[in-house]
C-alpha cells in the first residue's frame, strides 16, 4: 500500500505475540512498520522483529519485483525493528546501511559481524538523494534509545519518526484477513488510547528529548508522520503533535481523578471504591479506578499520567507496602511522574506504615502536591472512614 506516490508501506502485523517487549499486553497485536521508497535509488526504511522477518522479506521481495535496494535506513536498533539488518546486508551485497555512529556500534554488538564498510554514518542535517526523493536526517537520541534518528522525506513531507507517534495494536483486524486500507491511516477517534499507553510506558521517561524533537520538527513542512508501530498519520496533524507536546511536557491531558488501589482482604478496595462513589456523586468530575493486582499495570501508568489527580490506596504489608503498590510507585518514578496532585489512603490493623512509604515515594518525584492528611483506615471501613473519605473527596474535587 502506498502512503505517498512511490512510497510503500511494507510492514507486518504480529497478532500472536503474548507480551510486547516481554512485558506489555497487546490484545490487538502490534505492527512492525517498514517502508520502501522507490526511486532511482531504492531505500528500505527499517526491518522488523525476528518473529516476522520471513513474512516481511517476502513482502519486500514482492515490492522490489526483482530489483535490489540501494540503502537500508536504520532509524532504531531495538530488535523489533532491526532484527533483519544482517539478513538484508547479506542478501543484497550492494545495499548500504545508513545509520548513526551509535547505531553502527550496536550493529556489531547485535550481529557480531563487522559491517563497517557497508554502513554510511549520518549526522544531524545530512541528506541522502535518492532521485526525486531526498531524505534529511534528524538525530533523536533517547527517544528512547541513544542511537535513534528520524528522517524527513522532503518531496512528500514525510517524517519517518522511529518509535515516536507509535501505537499498540496491529493494523489488521483480528476478525478479518489482511489489512484494510483504512486501518493504515490514523483517525483522531481511537488513536490516543493505545498510543498513550505506548507513549508513557515506552517513551515516557524521555519527555525532555521529545520536546527537543518537537522543536526541531516545528519548522519542517510535515504532511505525513510514518512511525514504526501503528497507523500512519496523514490528517489532523495538529491534534497528534499537540497531544505529543502535552504528554512530553508532563502536563495532564484531562482533568480527572485516578484511584489506584490494592487490597489484601477487600477492605482497602471497599474504601477506594467508596471514595470513587463519593467523588462521582459530586458530578462533573471524571473518576477512574484500577485494582493494581488485577488490572493491566501499563494501563494504570497511562491513567496516572493522563489525569491531573491521583489517589493511591494500599494496606500495610510486612511493615511496608504490598509489592504491587511498590511496583506501581517504582514504575511512576522511573517514568518521571511529575506535576500532579496526589492523595494517600492507607490501611493498617496494628501499625499502619503504608502511608509513610507512599509519601516518601512521592517526595522523591518532581512537582507533586500532596493533599494532607493521609487517610488511615483502621482495618475496615466504618463511619469514621467514610467521614474521612468525604473530607478527602471535598479537597480532591
Ligand atoms: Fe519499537 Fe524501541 O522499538
Amino acid at each position: 500500500m502506498e502512503i505517498a506516490k512511490n512510497i510503500k508501506y511494507i510492514g507486518v502485523d504480529d497478532m500472536d505475540i503474548d507480551l510486547f517487549e516481554g512485558q506489555y499486553k497487546v490484545p490487538e497485536g502490534i505492527s512492525y512498520n517498514s517502508y520502501l521508497i522507490d526511486d532511482e535509488k531504492i531505500a528500505v526504511m527499517d526491518t522488523v522483529d525476528a518473529r516476522k522477518t520471513d513474512e516481511w522479506i517476502a513482502g519486500l521481495e514482492a515490492a522490489l519485483a526483482g530489483r535490489t535496494p540501494d540503502y537500508l535506513i536504520i532509524h532504531h536498533m531495538e530488535p523489533d525493528h532491526a532484527s533483519g539488518v544482517r539478513l538484508v546486508l547479506d542478501k543484497y551485497p550492494g545495499c548500504k546501511g545508513v545509520c548513526t555512529q551509535k547505531a553502527a556500534v550496536m550493529v556489531k554488538r547485535f550481529f557480531d559481524v563487522d559491517f563497517a564498510d557497508r554502513l554510511q554514518i549520518v549526522k544531524e542535517g545530512d541528506t541522502l538523494q535518492l532521485g526525486e526523493h531526498t531524505l534529511q536526517f534528524i538525530m533523536a537520541p533517547m527517544i528512547h534509545w541513544p542511537e535513534v534518528m528520524m528522517s524527513f522525506e522532503q518531496k512528500e513531507g514525510i517524517l519517518f519518526a522511529a518509535d515516536a507517534f507509535g501505537k499498540f495494536g496491529a493494523l489488521s483486524h483480528p476478525d478479518s484477513e489482511g489489512m484494510a486500507a483504512d486501518r493504515l491511516h490514523a483517525t483522531v477517534d481511537g488513536w490516543a488510547c493505545e498510543a498513550r499507553r505506548y507513549y508513557f510506558n515506552i517513551v515516557g521517561k524521555y519527555g525532555a528529548m521529545v520536546q527537543v524533537l518537537l522543536k526541531k520538527a516545528a519548522p519542517l513542512p510535515i504532511r505525513i508522520i510514518a512511525p514504526l508501530h501503528g497507523p500512519v498519520i496523514d490528517s489532523d496533524l495538529g491534534y497528534y503533535l499537540s497531544t505529543y507536546d502535552t504528554w512530553s511536557a508532563y502536563k495532564p491531558e484531562d482533568e480527572g481523578i485516578f484511584i489506584a488501589y490494592c487490597s489484601l482482604h477487600g477492605n482497602t478496595r471497599q474504601a477506594a471504591l467508596k471514595l470513587a462513589e463519593i467523588l462521582s456523586a459530586k458530578g462533573g468530575v471524571k473518576v477512574s479506578t484500577s485494582d493494581l493486582a488485577r488490572d493491566d499495570m501499563a494501563e494504570a501508568i497511562e491513567d496516572a499520567f493522563r489525569y491531573d489527580r491521583l489517589v493511591v490506596c494500599a494496606p500495610t504489608y510486612d511493615g511496608g507496602l504490598m509489592p504491587v503498590m511498590q511496583d506501581f510507585l517504582h514504575h511512576l518514578a522511573i517514568k518521571a511522574y511529575q506535576n500532579r496532585t496526589v492523595a494517600i489512603v492507607e490501611n493498617g490493623s496494628w501499625a499502619p506504615a503504608a502511608g509513610k512509604k507512599m509519601l516518601e515515594a512521592f517526595q522523591q518525584m518532581k512537582d507533586i502536591t500532596i493533599i494532607e492528611p493521609v487517610v488511615t483506615i483502621e482495618s475496615t471501613v466504618k463511619a469514621k472512614t467514610i467521614a474521612d473519605l468525604t473530607a478527602l473527596a471535598n479537597k480532591l474535587a
